[in-house]
Order: C-alpha cells, then sequence, then structure tokens
C-alpha cells in the first residue's frame, strides 16, 4: 500500500477548500418578467444557494454584449448587459454574498471580443486604424486560378473557416469561434493592457476572481500554419496544436497571475483541447504563478465521436477511470491542483450523460454521480441544477426549441432536408448539445417552473412538476440535501478529502467506480454502481485495514451497504453509491 504523503502545511490554500456553484443568469431566475433570468433574480435566492454549502458563486458573462453567443461576444467589459441589470446591482450581489460569507466569481472572456466592440469597430474600419492590430489580420492566399482563399485552413469551433474576409480591406480577420467573435491580437502590449486593466476593474469593485474562457488559446503559432488533415471530409481543419498552448501562454498567464496575486484572488481557466499533463501543470503548478487550476476536457469529451462532438461516440467506464485517475494522482504527485466538474454551460446534463434520466432513476444518480465527483481531490464546480438531478432536454425536441449558436450552425451545415443524418444530429444534440443545460432552472410548480412570470427565452424542462427546487428543499431524501452533505462532509474531513491521495479500487470492474482516499488522517473509501442494475463486487484486499474501522457515513440507499469486509462478494443496488470513512 502506497503511503500519502505527509500535508504540506504552505500548500494549504482556502481556494482547494472551496467548493463553486455555477449560474448561467439568462436561465437562472427572472426577477421582472421578461423571460430572461437577471441579477436581481439571482439576488433573490443567494439564501437557497448559501445553504447548499457552497463558497464561491460563479456566473457566466454579464457583460454588455450583442448574445451571438451568450455573452461570451462581450462589447463593453465595463458595463453589465441590460436585461441583467445595472452595475449597482452587481454591487448588491457582492454584497449579498460577502455578507453571507461566499465569494463572487466572473467569467474572464479575452480571448475575442464582440465584433460590436469599439476597438472591433474600429479596427475594421480603416488597416490604419490605431486598433487595428488588436485583433489578427492576414492577407488572403490566391490559388493557380486567381481564387481567393483564408490565409490557412483553420476552422472555427462554430462551422466553417476561422477567417472572416473583410471586403474593403481586403484582408481576413481570425475568429476562433463565431465571426461576431474576433480573436483578439495577445502579441500586441496595448491589448494585454487593456485586459489587465478589466482584471484589475472588478477586483477592485469587489469581486473575487475570475473563470476564464478558453485562456489557453490566446497565443497563437507565429506563423499560422496550415494544420493536417484530419478530417478529410472538410476544407477546414481543427487546428489547436497552433494555439491551444502557444509559445507566450505561460508568460501571459503569469503576467495574469501577479495581478491575481496582490488581490488573493481566485483562478480557473478553461483549457480545452490539451491532455498533457505537463504542459497544464506549467499553468496550475503551486510555485508557478499562474493559475489555481484549470478546466480540462478529457473526461467530459469522452462520448465525441470520430467527426467531432455530433457524431455518436461511445465510452467506457475504464475510460473514465483511466482519465480519472490520470488527474487525481499527477495533481497529487506534482503539486498541482483540479477543477472537479461533470457539468457546466456546455455540457449536457450529468445524470443523463453518465447514469441514468430516467425518472426513476434520476435522484440516485444525482446522488452516486455527487458521491463519485465530491470525494476527489480538487476544487468541486456545481453547476445550478445540478444539485436537484435535472436531465437533458426531453427526446422530442425539435431543432425549433434550440437556441445555441453551436447546434443552429450545425443544423444549418447539414445538406438536403429531413435526411437521417438530420434524424441522427437531432440524437446527437439532446446528447451533447449546450442547451440541455440550459433550460431555465426549476423553482416550483408554478407557471414556467417559477423562474418567469411569462415565456422563457428557451423553454422550460416539462418535468418540473415532478423536479424542482422546493420540494427538495424540504425533503431532506433529496439530491439538494445529499449535495449539501458532501460539501460539508468536504468541510468535516478535508485532510482526507481536499488534501489526501487518491488510488483507484478494482481497478478492472467494468461497472464500479470505487477509489480510496488515504491521509495521515485517515482513509475513506468510495463506491459507485454506475449501472442502473444490480451488479455483483468484490471487496478487495487492499481496502481491507480501512474497513476494519469505519462505517458508511453518506449513501444514496438506505440500509446502506453496511459491515463490509474484504474478501466479501456484495450486491450494489442500481447506481448505488456510499461513502465510508
Ligand atoms: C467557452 C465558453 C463557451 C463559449 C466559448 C467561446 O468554451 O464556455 O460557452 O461559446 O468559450 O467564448
Ligand atoms: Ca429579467
Amino acid at each position: 500500500m502506497q503511503m500519502p504523503h505527509k500535508i504540506d502545511n504552505r500548500k494549504r490554500a482556502w481556494w482547494k477548500e472551496s467548493s463553486v456553484y455555477q449560474i448561467y443568469p439568462a436561465s437562472f431566475k427572472d426577477s421582472n418578467g421578461d423571460g430572461i433570468g437577471d441579477l436581481k433574480g439571482i439576488l433573490s435566492q443567494l439564501d437557497y444557494i448559501q445553504k447548499l454549502g457552497v463558497d464561491i458563486v460563479w456566473l457566466n458573462p454579464i457583460f454588455k454584449s450583442p448574445q451571438i453567443d451568450m455573452g461570451y461576444d462581450i462589447s463593453d467589459y465595463y458595463s453589465i448587459h441590460e436585461p441583467y441589470g445595472t452595475i449597482d446591482d452587481v454591487d448588491a450581489l457582492i454584497q449579498g454574498l460577502h455578507y453571507r460569507g461566499m465569494k463572487l466569481v466572473l467569467d474572464l472572456v479575452v480571448n475575442h471580443t464582440s465584433d460590436q466592440h469599439p476597438w472591433f469597430v474600429n479596427a475594421r474600419s480603416s488597416p490604419s486604424s490605431e486598433y487595428r492590430d488588436f485583433y489578427i489580420w492576414k492577407k488572403p492566399r490566391y490559388d493557380e486560378n486567381g481564387q481567393r482563399h483564408p490565409p490557412n485552413n483553420w476552422a472555427s469551433y462554430f462551422g466553417g473557416s476561422a477567417w472572416e474576409y473583410d471586403e474593403p480591406s481586403g484582408e481576413y480577420y481570425l475568429h476562433l469561434f463565431a465571426k461576431e467573435q474576433p480573436d483578439l491580437n495577445w502579441e500586441n502590449p496595448r491589448v494585454r493592457e487593456e485586459v489587465y486593466k478589466i482584471i484589475r476593474f472588478w477586483l477592485d469593485r469587489g469581486a473575487d476572481g475570475y473563470r476564464m474562457d478558453v485562456i489557453n488559446f490566446i497565443s497563437k503559432h507565429p506563423d499560422f500554419p496550415d494544420a493536417p488533415i484530419k478530417n478529410a471530409a472538410s476544407k477546414w481543419q481543427n487546428a489547436s496544436e497552433y494555439y491551444s498552448h502557444g509559445p507566450r501562454l505561460h508568460e501571459y498567464l503569469h503576467d495574469i497571475g501577479m495581478i491575481l496575486k496582490e488581490y488573493d484572488a481566485f483562478s480557473v481557466g478553461e483549457m480545452p483541447e490539451v491532455k498533457d499533463t505537463n504542459e497544464i501543470l506549467k499553468a496550475v503548478g503551486f510555485d508557478r504563478e499562474e493559475l489555481n487550476m484549470i478546466f480540462h476536457f478529457e473526461l467530459v469529451d469522452i462520448d465525441h465521436g470520430p467527426g467531432g462532438k455530433f457524431t455518436a461516440g461511445n465510452w467506457q467506464l475504464g475510460d473514465m477511470k483511466r482519465i480519472v485517475s490520470k488527474w487525481q494522482t499527477f495533481m497529487y504527485e506534482n503539486d498541482g491542483w483540479n477543477a472537479l466538474y461533470l457539468e457546466n454551460h456546455d455540457q449536457p446534463r450529468s445524470i443523463s450523460r453518465f447514469a441514468s434520466d430516467l425518472p426513476e432513476h434520476r435522484v440516485l444518480s444525482a446522488k452516486m454521480l455527487a458521491t463519485f465527483l465530491g470525494f476527489q481531490s480538487g476544487t468541486v464546480f456545481v453547476y445550478q441544477g445540478q444539485e436537484l438531478g435535472m436531465p437533458n432536454v426531453p427526446w422530442d425536441w425539435t431543432i425549433e426549441k434550440y437556441r445555441d449558436i453551436e447546434t443552429l450552425n450545425h443544423w444549418k451545415e447539414i445538406p438536403g432536408t429531413q435526411t437521417s443524418l438530420h434524424e441522427a444530429s437531432l440524437r446527437e444534440y439532446r446528447l451533447k448539445g449546450r442547451d440541455n443545460a440550459r433550460t431555465p432552472m426549476q423553482w416550483d410548480t408554478s407557471p414556467n417552473a417559477g423562474f418567469s412570470t411569462s415565456d422563457p427565452w428557451i423553454p422550460v424542462h416539462e418535468d418540473f412538476h415532478t423536479l424542482n427546487a422546493a420540494m427538495q428543499v424540504k425533503d431532506p431524501e433529496s439530491a439538494y440535501h445529499y449535495w449539501s452533505r458532501v460539501l460539508s462532509l468536504r468541510k468535516k474531513f478535508k485532510d482526507i478529502i481536499v488534501y489526501g491521495s487518491f488510488a483507484l479500487v478494482s481497478p478492472e470492474h467494468p461497472e464500479v467506480f470505487a477509489y480510496v482516499r488515504r491521509s495521515e488522517d485517515g482513509n475513506a473509501l468510495v463506491v459507485c454502481n454506475f449501472s442502473p442494475r444490480p451488479v455483483q463486487w468484490t471487496v478487495p484486499e487492499d481496502v481491507s485495514d480501512l474497513l476494519k474501522e469505519g462505517r458508511v457515513v453518506l449513501s444514496n440507499y438506505s440500509p446502506s451497504c453496511d459491515g463490509l469486509r474484504a474478501g466479501q462478494s456484495v450486491t450494489l443496488r442500481p447506481l448505488e453509491a456510499f461513502f465510508w470513512l
């Protein structure tokens, strides 16, 4: 048995011991009946959030924006998107959170701006604009027939080329996302100065940190080379090797880190496309002074197909074990830190994806996944509605119900009408589309789930009569209360759960995900049956020491699986999970 390290007291940190609740402002709570969630709505629910036991609230972008990509296209970093409220509402929110001992984390979207941002409007107006160099402009390429082409073959994440032609100047600008989201040119020191000013502005106003949108994309390969062909069916290729960990990334992150340090601010960077743990360690290593932690994508890309996100993929529990165990042990051994998440505004609902969302399984699944995630080492992120076990949108959703640019652009690119490819794609949207997580928060059984007094901007999930916050807050056996127990156990046994070591148990079992957490302070065992059917599990010898002492402290079944002994074969009930300590 591998002995855990002694905990180094210098490496304890408040942000390691914290849990985060993520709010999607448009879909959380509407205070004025326009069908769009807002800051006053959030302010009215702070007690609900506090009682869950989280320490931090992260808001998706609330800044002025044409909303081409739900606020990830910012046209003014210093003012608030009007339907969400005013800067006074932000002050009130900061106060309300601080009063309850919680912190506020904002979304920093600085890989790109909106094309309506004055910088871009100005940059586009003329090649000699003093803002031209805030963005990335390149000359066209011409083929032997004199046909004009983009400067390289890079694909945009929202379909088509990553370059948009600007007729008047005869140049293209880069946009890794929508054409309304031009990429900033971080090589320009004036851009960096502006970003650092924004960072300070909200921290000075009382915000406590940032979630940083696709922050690993800010440094691009200076030559913008063509990407190798990965998808022969397309003219445009994913070129992430040329911008997901560019040559100046860590220099920029260090600049940011130095500002954050002054404020003891929280930071989590979103880092798609990077699987190399060593690359990520450069960003989150304890003494690197860059970021506290990052979101990697290995787990949430697990069901993407060979032709991308919206093609059928399949995954096995063994894949999940390999990924989780890799990050858990790597960060522990190397003094980095993990951000733990199964859901966010870009991902489908976790019970639908990883467990079972049949009505009779929802609560069990939500609790099982809470057990699975909540006792790992890292900072836990809970996305609004995850604490209730909200599922994906219903299977009968037609394309008219979807709102997300990623889904709608994908749909538009499917050739023909009503083909089998359309049908297959609808199925993939139901499995992986981002709108799954964006339906309104389900507060109670009143019209529109108590989210709004008028029709919401995106349809409410019709299951709100049986699945809502009011019912769960009243019911001590609900997923909501289970989550709150998980979060309080994390605090109570933090030397084990936050700072302990991690090892898989029964690594070969195809349906049971089990692991031990060890520390000088004690040991814990987590067992999760991912199957909605009963399974046999033989308690392995390597946990015999631990079983002699503890007992089941939390389980989604009662009576729970108590009195286990090594060597014993037990039947775990459908989706059964327990935490033994
Ligand atoms: C991030 C955001 C996502 C957005 C994209 C472009 O991945 O989480 O919602 O569409 O960046 O800003
Ligand atoms: Ca509103």
